[in-house]
């Protein structure tokens, strides 16, 4: 049962999630959290049962449901450089990787921040900041994991699965959102020792399944398509682009990728 007490059960780390608020319901755990931000504890976590405003990226909902996935936000009070908080989400995506790896084994990362499952996607992280003089007042990361919805609407189900769906299982919410935090603050302690994603770029690479493959890069309104070659320590994504010897890098937010053929 996903519970304040269950939750906390789950959480083993130094800062991170030390302080959680569990709620029924909000509009959404990012700006729930955004309200708490100034007087909240470094490392809040907000999870709830459903959300009736989920935010996707890029002005989209994200439809939450109660009952049955995990929507959590937490709040990190550092001082980080705004150009670094894409690495943020990159560390969250790795976080929720080794988190569901618990229960399926065949799950890869699509470049910047997916968590894809037999070709479909299983996880959406929305990361926001606030900034004074230069660097973040703070960072909100906004994760959405699909555990155990049943079935998806006709216009979302090609693109979008869950754990339960793919298992056929039912897994514990709170267990995994404990999961997540373990692994972030593990990840995230790495990035900030050494500034750059430097010493978890393989991991990263290991598990994306862009790597090798061809995509279709879509930026400022053109698209075309080359070789995914993985991640540098900014998090930023090498690409070859048909046709081209030279190796280019691409911005998350600036660019989005997608399969040749499809979603991945
Ligand atoms: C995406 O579009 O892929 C990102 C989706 C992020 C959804 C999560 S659910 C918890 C948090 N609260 C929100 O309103 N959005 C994020």
């Amino acid at each position: 049962m996903l519970s304040k007490e269950n939750i906390i059960k789950n959480i083993n780390t130094k800062v991170l999630g030390r302080n959680v608020e569990y709620m029924y319901e909000t509009d959404s755990t990012n700006e729930q959290i955004k309200r708490m931000a100034s007087e909240g504890m470094d490392g809040l976590l907000v999870v709830a049962d459903a959300q009736n405003k989920g935010k996707g990226r890029l002005g989209r909902n994200w439809d939450s449901p109660h009952g049955d996935n995990i929507y959590m936000s937490f709040l990190i009070k550092e001082n980080i450089s705004p150009a670094k908080a894409p690495m943020i989400t990159i560390i969250a995506a790795m976080a929720v990787l080794e988190a569901v790896k618990k229960y399926i084994d065949e799950v890869y990362i699509k470049w910047p921040n997916d968590i894809v499952v037999n070709g479909k996607k299983i996880c959406g992280i929305l990361t926001e900041m606030k900034t004074k003089s230069e660097v973040t007042e703070y960072v909100v990361v906004g994760i959405g994991i699909n555990v155990n919805t049943k079935s998806f609407a006709e216009d979302i189900k090609d693109k979008a699965t869950s754990l339960y769906i793919e298992t056929g299982k039912i897994a514990d919410r709170a267990e995994i959102t404990g999961r997540v935090m373990n692994a972030f603050e593990k990840y995230f302690e790495i990035f900030m020792r050494e500034g750059s994603l430097r010493l978890l770029v393989d991991e990263y690479n290991n598990n994306l399944i862009n790597i090798n493959r061809r995509v279709e890069v879509q930026e400022n309104g053109s698209k075309y398509t080359a070789t995914a070659l993985g991640i540098d320590e900014n998090g930023e994504l090498l690409i070859r682009p048909d046709g081209d010897e030279n190796v280019k890098k691409v911005m998350s937010g600036e660019v989005s990728v997608r399969g040749v053929y499809g979603y991945v």
